[in-house]
């Protein structure tokens, strides 16, 4: 018999080709994405997995998967990596696994931070909408070569980020996270000297203003969490130098999005690019804060990650995490919970 796996729509269109080829072990049931709909579908088809994207899943869904499931755990497993949307401790009073995609999509993220960044230090949207009405104007930018990045959050994808920075651009490239960098040096089995130098890293950090006030570029990298929301506020926005440039790739609600307009109008910001927004798909935070109306903010929709190649090495791990559900190997999930 095949096992019913609840999938929302986005999720299977983004993999349609690669889930369909296991058709014949699975019964794929596609749904929209709303919690509702996907806790109906589950009791409806008496699923125990679910396949979701990165939508806010805050209620009843997880009673209801745990019930068709008992007396074994279910799954809800994350096609991507972020699972602020997830509620972990409804998981866990549910007995309820989280599997997620680890490692398969920094670099498709983190060739987007660079492509923000490149992109605002030669006007690209600029030259190319005025190319495309007629005009063969031209505006100066600047070399990212020497300029100094931040990357607060320095996890796998920071690391990336680091990395082409540095080694592809000649950036001067200075890191912000929690964990002190003996602990980070000795998670990858080095001295500190040589997580330094493995990731271009002049400098690293655990305290905030010191690192922003050395910028002219930050992009944030942290994952979310209740510590992490509003991470960069007016406050921390003000430590950063006049005119610097801010990258998103994260989570949007690291920014808060009030103050980001602010200080994009203000100048304080020089320009930011922002793949990921407070409200998705995105609606401004307040009508009259429109980041939309800003010609120093480029926007991405939540698109970062979405490469062909970061596709298809989730769509493969999602699957893998399915098979081992299905096979009683729960020490092969990527289980966060
Ligand atoms: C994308 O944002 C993810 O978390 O997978």
């Amino acid at each position: 018999m095949k096992d019913p796996v609840i999938i929302t729509e986005y999720t299977f269109k983004r993999g349609e080709r690669i889930f369909s080829e296991y058709s014949d072990r699975i019964q794929w049931i596609v749904c929209a994405a709303e919690e509702e709909t996907v806790a109906r579908k589950v009791q409806e088809e008496k699923a125990r997995i679910v396949v979701l994207g990165v939508d806010r899943y805050q209620g009843p869904l997880y009673e209801v998967l745990s019930d068709t499931a008992k007396p074994a755990p279910a799954i809800i497993v994350r096609h991507g990596v972020g699972y602020d949307g997830i509620n972990t401790e409804l998981c866990r009073k549910h007995n309820i696994f989280l599997a997620i995609t680890p490692g398969v999509l920094d670099q498709s993220v983190a060739e987007h931070a660079i492509a923000l960044l490149m992109s605002l230090a030669r006007n690209i949207p600029y030259l190319d909408r005025e190319f495309h009405e007629g005009r063969f104007v031209r505006k100066p930018g600047f070399e990212l070569k020497g300029k100094i990045l931040g990357i607060a959050g320095f996890g796998r994808i920071g690391k990336s980020v680091a990395a082409i920075a540095s080694c592809g651009l000649g950036m001067t490239v200075e890191a912000f996270d929690l964990l002190p960098l003996a602990r980070q040096a000795e998670g990858e089995g080095i001295s500190e000297e040589a997580f330094r130098t493995r990731y271009g890293l002049r400098g690293y950090h655990t305290e905030f203003e010191p690192f922003a006030r050395l910028l002219d570029a930050l992009s944030i990298n942290l994952p979310l969490n209740k510590a992490t929301t509003h991470f960069i506020n007016a406050h921390r926005l003000a430590a950063l130098k006049d005119g610097a440039i801010l990258i998103n790739t994260g989570r949007g609600p690291l920014v808060d999005e009030k103050a980001l307009y602010a200080a994009l109008v203000s100048g304080k910001l020089g320009s930011a690019g922002l793949d990921v927004f407070e409200r998705e798909p995105y609606t401004p935070v307040l009508p009259e804060m429109d980041l939309r109306t800003l010609p120093n903010a480029i926007l991405t929709p939540h698109a970062a990650s979405d490469t062909e190649e970061a596709n298809e090495r989730m769509q493969r791990m999602v699957m893998e995490n399915i098979f081992a559900y299905i096979q009683g190997k729960f020490e092969k999930l990527n289980r966060v919970v």
